[in-house]
């Protein structure tokens, strides 16, 4: 994680490390932060386990929104806590897979957009770090829409995309295997092209029987910071 890392690091890598970082500079002593899933988030958790062990930020707890992130938290010595005990999270930094100038999101690139949702549902603050490809016009330019759903029944769901005008397919993990998620159900990724009415869209997804989440977050982002070479952009909410 020192200086030899930083040198064979890719330069997206090196952009979301910046976004992941910058972000960081949000989060305050006492507050309980939500921790995001994904290649950009983990850079977050790392920055906020530096600052606390080196004392510039004092009693800060968090709410990891994957197993992963939780075991990568753990592992940093970030100390953890839950909903239960704590259901209003001050903030919360995370990934995205797209973002378009209204802040609203594709998530779950990861397959943690169920938990990452909840997360982000409780928490004031929303913010999102990215390199700036993940910054388009629509929603759906260069990402399908990754889409949770209970096993039963799968097949109807993926028909039921399909009526919709998706081309979907069924995620599978680096084995051949379904994907699971945490909550062990699968996740289908619809491409539908460019999606000019998320919200309309979202509805369509949100009343049917079977699927459990999509990975639209719609007006949950507060705080955007995009990354690219000549530095990092904390963008402001478009009304
Ligand atoms: C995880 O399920 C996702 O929502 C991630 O936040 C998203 O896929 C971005 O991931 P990367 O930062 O790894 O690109």
């Amino acid at each position: 994680r020192g200086y030899l890392s930083e040198v064979f690091m890719d330069d997206v890598t090196r952009l979301k490390k910046m976004a992941g970082e910058a972000a960081v500079e949000m989060v305050e002593s006492d507050m309980v932060v939500g921790l995001g899933t994904g290649s950009t988030a983990i850079f977050a958790v790392r920055k906020i386990s530096d600052l606390l062990h080196s004392g510039a930020l004092r009693r800060v707890w968090g709410i990891p929104t994957s197993r992963q992130t939780a075991e990568q938290a753990k592992a940093l010595g970030i100390p953890l806590t839950t909903l239960a005990q704590h259901p209003v999270i001050d903030m919360t930094i995370d990934g995205a897979d797209e973002i378009d100038p209204a802040f609203n999101l594709i998530k779950g690139g990861g397959g943690a957009l169920l938990r990452e949702k909840i997360v982000a549902q409780a928490s004031k603050l929303v913010v999102i770090a990215a390199d700036e490809s993940k910054y388009v016009p629509h929603l759906g330019t260069t990402w399908a829409v990754p889409i949770e759903i209970i096993p039963f029944g799968s097949q109807t769901q993926i028909d039921y995309l399909k009526s919709l005008g998706a081309t979907v397919d069924v995620r599978q993990d680096d084995a051949g295997e379904l994907f699971r998620t945490d909550s062990g159900n699968l996740i289908v990724d619809a491409q539908f092209g460019t999606i000019l009415y998320p919200h309309s869209l979202a509805e369509k997804l949100r009343q049917r029987v079977g699927i459990v989440e999509h990975g639209l977050f719609l007006n949950r982002a507060t705080h955007v910071f995009v990354a690219a070479a000549d530095g990092v952009k904390q963008l402001v909410k478009q009304l």
